[in-house]
């Protein structure tokens, strides 16, 4: 692990030995990276205006992977929706996962749960009442991974893609003590 984004506060090295791989905190610097990985993972691209206004509010939850070549593997982005409740006026905040993805070359192991495990407790933080997101219905892969992590399906959002794909709308409640 030799790169000299390890001595960053937030970077930590996983543990678990699967794949050589840091998790920290997106910079600026970073959004070329990102976007590259985007492109070449999700058919769901994104103008870099948009890349830069979730770095710019939601940092916290804004993660990479970096593998031991220094290069990016993966990353995660959320952002905090403030909506008004069922049968309510009260608005409630929810943990909506813009996007995750990971190259090809670096899946299955453990990149995107790390990334995962590392940006749930950071949006948490904004007092979200549920992690809510979308998936295509036929990514069988993405769908193990969020249910691994405890989300359940709560719909189907009809022709959610712009090719006309349906998608699975996805919760998980926040546990409040
Ligand atoms: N098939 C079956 N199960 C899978 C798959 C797969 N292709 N990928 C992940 N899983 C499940 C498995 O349970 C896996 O555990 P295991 O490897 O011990 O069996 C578990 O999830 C953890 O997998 P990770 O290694 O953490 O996941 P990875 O780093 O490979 O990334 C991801 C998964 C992000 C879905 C990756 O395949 C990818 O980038 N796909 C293309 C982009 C994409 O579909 N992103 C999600 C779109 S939806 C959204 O962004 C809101
Ligand atoms: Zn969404």
């Amino acid at each position: 692990m030799g790169t000299d984004k390890d001595s960053q506060p937030n970077a930590y090295n996983n543990n678990e030995n699967r794949s050589q791989h840091i998790i920290r905190s997106c910079t600026i610097e970073d959004l070329e990276g990102v976007i590259d990985v985007n492109e070449r993972e999700l058919p769901e691209d994104y103008p870099y205006f948009f890349y830069k206004s979730i770095l710019d509010n939601f940092p916290e939850a804004f993660l990479v992977a970096i593998n031991a070549r220094g290069k990016i593997a993966g990353y995660v982005m959320w952002r905090v929706e403030r909506i008004p409740a069922k049968n309510s006026l009260r608005l409630i905040s929810k943990g909506h996962l813009v996007s995750i993805a990971v190259s090809t070359d670096s899946r299955r192991k453990g990149i995107a749960s790390d990334l995962l495990a590392t940006s749930m407790p950071a949006i948490e933080k904004s007092n979200i009442t549920e992690f809510v997101l979308e998936v295509r219905v036929s990514n069988y892969g993405a769908v193990d991974l969020y249910k691994n992590f405890g989300f359940v399906i709560e719909s189907i959002k009809k022709k959610y893609y712009r090719d006309g794909e349906n998608a699975y709308y996805m919760i998980k409640t926040v546990e409040t003590e």
